[in-house]
């Protein structure tokens, strides 16, 4: 095995002999880049500098030989450089003992804190290190200083924990919940953008709208539903669960008041990561969850109150970071977003089979949802890994009804032609 820093390095040199051979393609949009792909690899990309680069990338995770996980998107594990670097600060921090958390923790959570910062375009005091998106996003909702009769909007496909946080926030506060529904294949941005401005009235408060919506892969329009909020005096909070390091953007280009996201999906860091970003202006307004009065109303440090934690957590989303940067964030766009294409387009066609993601490309990365006739969800998710050896999961709610398809980085196209071979069985059936 090589040192830990030698293997980033290895990463990034075979990255950038893979670059050389994407000299011509590489200045292009990825959009484009992802389209050439599917059609056919072009003259500059060889495919075996392809192949070899992602079979590098594979060799670093340890997978189970007994099935093909495609549910990455509930926990997309750590390779094991991050892995054994994680290892590594837990027996760091377990010698030092009360010793580093008396000295040190915090130094190192506000240093790794600057470096998520820098990595998702915001002020490091806008952001803090949060256990997941659920404790981000619910420390936004239950922290506003609701008043009786206020309203907040969402849409019945954003994750069930938030909308239950309104609902019970509905019996707590008495603010009045409107639930919008975002169609499947939406025919522009703007249609999308109408149906949240609809449901604003006076009263309207707050909105909150999914980046990528986890059931179906579908990625909105979040700026200019942001835009469109703000005109109008609505503060906006986006659910990024399944968008940071899956595809590249900048927090601070949202334009929205609040951002919650995990780390352990997409960043591939630790069980228990998540961020929390509050626009400067907006963080007077928030009360802690925790008691907190060490710390001014304007500073964030106030919400990041939890107790004692697992603070090698907040050590080993570092290597995470290293072992991201070393791809890049545009190649693992890029590489996500052609595996989902790659399935989805040899499928969608057939008869029988339901795609419930976008075709549109800039509306999709790497999730996708797939349906069949006539067979549950369940029964697919189940069929699906008894007799194809294939982990899905199920879903089964908002005008989506069909198994979750997320592949990783690892994911080869070998597993994918077994899943499209299994979904074309299937359906013929
Ligand atoms: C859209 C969305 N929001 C929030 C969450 C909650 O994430 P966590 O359990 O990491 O808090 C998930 C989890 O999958 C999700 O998909």
């Amino acid at each position: 095995m090589l040192g830990f820093k030698n293997h980033y390095l290895s990463i990034m040199l075979s990255k950038r002999q893979f670059l050389k051979s994407l000299f011509f393609s590489a200045a292009l949009p990825l959009k484009i880049r992802r389209e050439r792909l599917l059609k056919k690899l072009p003259p500059s990309w060889t495919t075996e500098a392809f192949d070899a680069y992602w079979l590098k990338i594979r060799s670093d995770y340890k997978l189970k030989t007994e099935y093909i996980n495609l549910e990455n998107g509930y926990f997309n594990m750590m390779s094991q450089p991050v892995m054994d670097a994680y290892f590594n600060d837990m027996r760091k921090v377990n010698l030092e003992a009360s010793c580093y958390m008396r000295t040190v923790q915090f130094e190192n959570k506000q240093k790794t804190k600057e470096r998520l910062a820098t990595l998702f375009g915001c002020s490091p005091n806008e952001l803090i290190i949060t256990r997941n998106t659920t404790e981000s996003l619910d420390t936004i909702i239950s922290g506003l200083n609701w008043n009786p009769g206020e309203e907040a909007i969402m849409a019945e496909q954003d994750y069930g924990s938030m909308l239950d946080m309104f609902k019970q926030n509905a019996k707590k506060y008495q603010i009045v919940n409107k639930i919008v529904s975002i169609p499947l294949n939406p025919k522009s941005d703007e249609e999308i953008v109408e149906l949240y401005e609809k449901a604003i009235t006076s009263r309207t408060r707050l909105l909150m709208i999914c980046h990528m919506i986890n059931s179906t892969g579908h990625i909105l329009p979040v700026k200019k539903i942001c835009d469109m909020a703000h005109e109008k005096g609505v503060e906006v909070m986006i659910d990024g669960a399944h968008a940071v390091a899956q595809f590249d953007f900048k927090i601070s280009d949202l334009n929205c008041d609040y951002y919650g996201s995990s780390l352990h999906k997409w960043l591939g860091a630790p069980l228990g990561a998540g961020i929390l970003y509050v626009n400067k202006d907006k963080i007077k307004n928030i009360w802690p969850l925790y008691g907190e009065l060490g710390f001014g109303e304007n500073d964030i440090k106030k919400l990041n109150h939890t107790g004692t934690h697992p603070v090698a957590t907040d050590l080993a989303i570092n290597h995470a970071i290293d072992y991201h940067n070393a791809i890049g964030i545009k190649r693992k766009e890029e590489r996500l977003g052609y595996l989902q294409s790659y399935w989805t387009t040899k499928v969608r066609k057939i008869k029988n089979i339901i795609i419930n993601t976008p075709a549109e490309l800039k509306r999709s990365c790497a999730i996708a949802n797939v349906g069949i006739k006539g067979i549950r969800p369940s029964e697919l998710a189940n069929i699906l890994l008894k007799k194809y050896k294939i982990w899905t999961v199920a879903i089964d709610n908002a005008n989506v009804q069909g198994v979750r398809i997320t592949p990783s980085i690892y994911t080869t196209i070998d597993e994918l032609d077994k899943l499209i071979a299994a979904l074309k069985e299937i359906a013929a059936r």
